[in-house]
């Protein structure tokens, strides 16, 4: 890929005008022919250049560095490696085995883990795996509830996690839109689950991983850190470690820590064989040696001083964006945020989720429409929308930056129906993503 790295200025400066053209005049997002998107690229092209252009508020989502992207898109993505470093069940691990046992060396040094494994395919596998390794069907697991910022596999009821095992559910406090450790105590010792799940979707503050751990001890449950939107902000110290009070943490690799899409699970020496047969052979086949890679790559980055001052950034960007809505009338859960998202709730604007977060699509702007704790309307037409700063803060925008989005998001949230309007903010925000290098992209 590095290849792409030297498109000449000329080059570059006309695939903007074509990405113009495609992207439509008025903002709309039309993503080019369906041709395009069959072609040899398969979508790749014009969905890079959406991002370049877009300004992408999921909290989830992120740019990988060009290092990263090259790892995942390499030839270690031919080879079979069922097993772990030097217990594989084929032969011709030489290189596989040393990128393997690379990415986990990293990734114990960066987190402090006894044992990591790093084959999880996704979030969603590595944590079946963790509960596969450490519950019966039919134990009790609990977790915070979804619509108050838990995941699905957080045992919430469409998710396989919610019907093998028996799911119980935390919530948020209805005042202060916080989890409430008195609340989580009573319910641990009343329902006595075998696995306390802390983490988090959505939730914009932090987690005291001591009182969960203090929790779990007292009725001898294990504690699992999903930790998967928060590892950047774990690593960069502005978010508290779970490490020391877990027993097991898992991370998806795709977040925050800005490596490619994957999860590890780090764990207590006493439960590493568990983990690790749960992963292979319980859930899972070959391990994806490019994404291994990548992983490797990834966590090196994250291992730099550069990199912990991003972290900080996330956190400061995403305060200065909470702090900007708050100034125009907008409500936020919890009152602010002390993360990398906020959560708005769009009641007071009477405007409902779904339709905000599609008018800002229009204009460029990238959120999701989401729950806001107790809301009275249903998931798939809720009455939030989410929005973090990760990505953006990969690009280089600063606090200054956010106080320009939070004022484009205003004015598309209370222009929802005007087309023009939405098409002027769509026009504004091309022009100046184009200041702000996207990583790993054409013109990063
Ligand atoms: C807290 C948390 N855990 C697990 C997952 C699942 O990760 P994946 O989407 O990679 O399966 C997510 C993804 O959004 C998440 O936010």
């Amino acid at each position: 890929m590095a290849h792409r790295r030297q498109v000449e200025p000329a080059a570059l400066a006309n695939d903007v005008g074509h990405v113009h053209h495609q992207l439509g005049a008025d903002g709309t997002g039309d993503l080019g022919e369906p041709g395009e998107v069959d072609g040899p690229g398969v979508g790749a092209r014009p969905e890079e250049r959406y991002q370049i252009e877009s300004v992408r508020l999921i909290p989830s989502e992120n740019y990988v560095s060009q290092a990263v992207l090259e790892a995942t898109g390499s030839i270690l993505t031919n080879k079979y490696s069922e097993g772990y470093a030097h217990k594989r069940y084929y032969e011709g691990q030489r290189y596989i085995d040393e990128i393997e046992t690379l990415a986990i060396e990293r990734a114990k040094a960066l987190f402090g883990a006894e044992h990591v494994n790093v084959q999880p395919y996704s979030g969603s596998p590595a944590n079946l795996a963790v509960y596969f390794a450490l519950l019966k069907p039919g134990d009790t697991l609990m977790g915070l509830a979804l619509p108050h910022g838990g995941h699905l596999t957080h045992g919430w009821n469409v998710s396989i996690t919610g019907s093998f095992w028996r799911p119980v559910h935390y919530v948020v406090d209805r005042e202060t839109q916080r989890i409430d450790y008195d609340a989580v105590r009573d319910l641990a010792r009343k329902e006595r689950p075998k696995i306390i799940v802390t983490g988090a979707t959505a939730y914009p503050r932090q987690f005291d991983f001591r009182i969960f751990g203090e929790i779990a001890k007292e009725i001898g449950a294990y504690l699992l850190a999903d930790i998967s939107h928060i590892a950047g902000l774990i690593v960069a110290g502005v978010h508290p470690d779970p490490v020391p009070y877990a027993d097991v943490v898992m991370t998806t690799t795709h977040k925050t820590l800005r490596g490619p899409r994957g999860a590890m699970i780090m764990c207590r020496k006493e439960l590493a064989e568990k983990i690790d047969k749960a992963v292979f052979p319980g859930l899972q086949g070959g391990p994806h040696n490019h994404t291994t890679a990548a992983i490797a790559v990834a966590l090196k980055e994250a291992a730099t001083p550069e990199f912990k001052e991003y972290g900080r950034q996330v956190v400061r960007n995403a305060q200065a964006l909470a702090a900007e809505l708050m100034k125009r009338g907008f409500n936020l859960v919890s009152g602010g945020t002390d993360n990398h998202l906020v959560l708005v709730d769009l009641t007071n604007k009477k405007v409902i989720g779904k339709k905000a977060a599609q008018a800002l699509d229009r204009a460029g702007i990238i959120c999701n429409y989401n729950t806001v704790p107790y809301d009275p309307r249903k998931p798939f037409s809720p009455s939030g929308v989410r929005m973090g700063s990760p990505a953006v803060t990969s690009r280089g925008m600063g606090e200054g930056d956010m106080t320009r989005v939070a004022a484009w998001i205003d004015e598309v949230v209370s222009n929802v129906d005007d087309e023009a309007a939405i098409a002027r903010v769509g026009a504004e925000v091309r022009e100046y993503c184009r200041r702000f290098p996207a990583p790993g992209c054409l013109l990063g």
